[in-house]
Order: structure tokens, then C-alpha cells, then sequence
């Protein structure tokens, strides 16, 4: 082996290992999302997949850190909310699904610390509503008193924070119907061809 050879065999491992390693980090931190959410709460490690027929955050189907098991019983253990409108409801039940979120790992840190503006405006949503037999907006001064009541940090950035797409029936019916839709073009294209 001359010196030509080592020189090449240190270029190939000065220029292409950093290279494959970012591509070996950016891979796993693509397909494995870790759920700190359960780790910090004395659980095992887990990672967020897939998990068929989830109810309530159905949004997360594709990839979630919770099971089924678990989100029945915290939307059973719910008080249930009156005189709430319809974007009440559905914020309330967003944020009561944060750990589903594939996200977690993210902005969960010993507690889901949820973005300031996804608080003031579920509070300005549900002010009138009701629950436990009070009024949300009576009981709370703001968006983030109601938020640090609930065990959530309220910040700025790097928080979770509501997407009121997951609520629009349109889109979920074309991601419903979307690989559906994909094989059967190349059923036709197949027998076109
Ligand atoms: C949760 O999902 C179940 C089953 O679809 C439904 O009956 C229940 O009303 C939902 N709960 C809430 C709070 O949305
Ligand atoms: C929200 O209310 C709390 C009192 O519960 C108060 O200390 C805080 O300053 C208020 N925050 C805003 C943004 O108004």
C-alpha cells in the first residue's frame, strides 16, 4: 500500500464518513421520534408509530406516542364541557391529545409546554364555556392561568401549538382516500399500458 493509497483512504474518510453520519442522524431522527412524555413519567422508551383505529386524536393515526388504551381513559376521565362552541370543542380536545403528538420530543420537558397564543386563544374560544359547573372564564384570569392550571407550561416558541386543519373534514376525507385514490391510478396506468 503506498503513500498515494493512504492519502486516498484518509480523504475518503475525512470527506464521505461525516457525511454518512449526518445522513445515519438524520435518518433515525426522521423515523424515530422519541415520546419523553412517557420516559419522564417512569416509563420505558418509546418511540411514536403508527397506530391503527386511535380515537379522539384520531390526527395522530400515522404516528403517535400514545396507545388507545390511554387516550379512552383521559377523554373518559373528562369533565365534560357545556355551552361550548364547536372551535371550543375542538381546541379543548387538540390539547388534551398532546401526548399523541409525534412532536413531544420537541417541547415536552418535565411538563408539554404549549405556545402562548394556542392558550389566549382557546381562552378567548371558550370563555363562556363550562365545565365542573363553572364558567372557564370565571375561573380564570387569562389563557395561561387557565393553561398552568392544567400542569401545561406556557412559552414562546419550540411549543406545541394548535393545527385547526386536523378538524376539517375535507382534509381528512383526502387523506382518507388519498392511497386509495394512488393505487388505482396504477391499476389504470397498468392496464392502459
Ligand atoms: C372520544 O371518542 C369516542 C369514540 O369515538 C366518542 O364517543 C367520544 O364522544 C369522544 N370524546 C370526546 C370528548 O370527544
Ligand atoms: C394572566 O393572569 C395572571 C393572574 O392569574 C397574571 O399574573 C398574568 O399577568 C396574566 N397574564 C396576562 C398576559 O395578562
Amino acid at each position: 500500500m503506498g503513500i498515494v493509497n493512504s492519502i486516498s483512504a484518509g480523504l475518503f474518510l475525512f470527506y464521505f464518513l461525516p457525511q454518512a453520519y449526518s445522513a445515519m442522524v438524520v435518518t433515525y431522527e426522521e423515523d424515530k421520534q422519541n415520546c419523553p412524555y412517557f420516559l419522564e413519567n417512569k416509563e420505558y422508551q418509546r418511540f411514536a408509530v403508527p397506530v391503527h383505529g386511535l380515537v379522539n386524536c384520531s390526527w395522530y393515526a400515522d404516528k403517535a406516542c400514545c396507545k388507545i388504551t390511554e387516550v379512552t381513559s383521559v377523554f373518559s376521565n373528562m369533565y365534560p364541557l357545556y355551552e361550548a362552541t364547536k372551535t371550543c370543542s375542538n381546541m379543548m380536545n387538540y390539547l388534551m391529545c398532546y401526548f399523541c403528538s409525534p412532536d413531544q420530543h420537541i417541547w415536552y420537558k418535565q411538563r408539554a409546554r404549549v405556545c402562548t397564543e394556542f392558550c389566549t386563544n382557546l381562552y378567548e374560544e371558550c370563555k363562556a364555556a363550562s365545565y365542573n359547573g363553572k364558567k372557564l372564564g370565571s375561573e380564570y384570569a387569562n389563557g395561561t392561568a387557565f393553561c398552568e392550571a392544567q400542569d401545561f407550561s406556557v412559552v414562546e416558541g419550540n411549543c406545541f401549538k394548535y393545527d385547526p386543519k386536523v378538524f376539517d373534514g375535507a382534509v381528512q376525507h383526502i387523506s382518507f382516500y388519498l392511497p386509495y385514490i394512488s393505487s388505482l391510478i396504477m391499476i389504470l396506468t397498468v392496464l392502459i399500458i
